[in-house]
């Protein structure tokens, strides 16, 4: 058998085993409280679901252009007018397979082999990977609480080399939750900007962002993409849509990979998410995202009181990245233990940081109030012991 190099090289989500083993336990007749999963626990609200009923039984299950449904492409367009007061044209909005899709593009468009792209870490693991599949360098800076988890100009123009091509962001983050200051990724954008350079901002979660107003990066100065999806907020992960706002100029390059690459994104997520745009639709997610905060605000503090170490409050998506190095040395190690003894599932900062994994945990507040309240009994039973 002969495999290629880049799919031996390219690492599986750690999460996997711990959820495995959680489904295992459970199935043996364990109670397990999940705090590892990524995903809202919420269902896709009712107006999608039956638009995306429509869409089927109305016949459309044909491809769409390349780059989307143009009437999606316009909502989505509107969607920042109306939101943020920024104008974005349609021709500018590409639909993609979830954000996946989007970001396989860009560094597709974007990156030849041996070209570095910037990213912070701890980070989305998966953008080390589409470097990766892509022949493109990571160059992985290590970012910490002191800079909420996030990159800033000087760490760039530091790790900026003549091979450099790409910085890319998420805000707010995965697995810390923080989100960057507007300011910031404006000076960012500038020594990417001065440099040739292309930014890449992931706004996948930026319609969870709790307290202030949410900002999008559509229309900072420079070669500058934004990335974001259906998945999360609108609580569309199994629909496989996502979008991305990129340069005029870069329209047919992103036209030409996504006729290759995948064709076109599903047909009929396409139309079920034109109604996740709808005001009906944002009353629904309105009121999920005031309980992500309450639980997050539950969680934040519960966690502090049992010793983790978090220096920031996050301001969004629905994680807690924190340190729980008052109980252990080797994070993986605690998870798996939390898992066994206690029947509470989180994610070792293995899965997000190759520089820094052994103190860190994430956990993810995508269970009920009660859930998590029920998480918090258990863990503090476990790590007595270990104070
Ligand atoms: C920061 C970030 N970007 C992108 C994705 C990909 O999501 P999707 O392909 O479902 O849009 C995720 C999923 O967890 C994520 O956390």
């Amino acid at each position: 058998m002969h495999f290629s190099k880049r799919s031996e090289e390219i690492q599986p989500f750690h999460v996997m085993d711990i959820l495995a083993r959680a489904r295992k336990l459970e199935r043996e007749g364990r109670s397990v409280i999940h705090m590892e999963i990524g995903e809202p626990d919420f269902n896709t609200p009712q107006p999608i679901v039956d638009a995306g009923i429509a869409a089927l039984q109305s016949g459309y299950h044909h491809y769409t252009p390349a780059l989307g449904l143009p009437a999606l492409r316009s909502k989505i367009a509107a969607y920042y007018r109306d939101q943020y007061g920024e104008a974005v044209s349609s021709s500018r909005v590409a639909v993609t397979p979830g954000s996946s899709g989007a970001l396989q593009l860009l560094i597709a468009l974007l990156v030849n082999p041996g070209e570095e792209v910037l990213m912070g870490d701890p980070g989305y693991p998966c953008n080390r990977h589409f470097t990766r599949l892509f022949e493109g360098r990571v160059v992985s800076i290590p970012v910490t609480a002191a800079e909420r988890f996030q990159l800033t100009a000087r760490l760039v123009e530091q790790h900026w080399s003549d091979r450099s091509r790409v910085v890319m962001i998420s805000s707010p983050s995965n697995p810390t939750g923080t989100v960057i200051d507007a300011e910031e990724l404006e000076r960012i954008a500038a020594v990417v900007a001065e440099r040739g350079g292309a930014l890449i901002v992931d706004e996948i979660y930026q319609g969870l962002v709790y307290g202030d107003e949410s900002t999008t990066a559509v229309n900072l100065q420079g070669q500058v993409y934004v990335v974001n999806s259906f998945s999360k907020y609108y609580g569309m992960t199994g629909w496989r849509l996502g979008w991305l706002v990129a340069p005029e100029v870069a329209m047919d390059g992103l036209d030409r990979l996504a006729q290759n690459l995948f064709l076109a994104a599903p047909t009929p997520s396409q139309y079920a998410a034109l109604e996740a745009l709808e005001p009906e639709t944002a009353l629904v997610l309105k009121k999920r995202r005031d309980q992500f905060q309450q639980r997050r605000d539950f969680l934040y503090s519960a966690l502090i009181k049992l010793g983790f170490k978090i220096d920031h409050l996050p301001e969004g998506a629905f994680y807690l990245y924190a340190d729980c190095s008052n109980f252990s040395e080797d994070s993986s190690q605690f998870a798996m233990e939390l898992l066994e003894q206690a029947g509470v599932a989180i994610t070792p900062g293995k899965d997000f940081s190759t520089l820094d994994p052994d103190r860190w945990v994430r956990f993810a507040y995508t269970t009920s109030l009660q859930q998590l309240q029920q998480g918090v009994d258990r863990i503090a039973q476990f790590v007595e012991p270990l104070r």
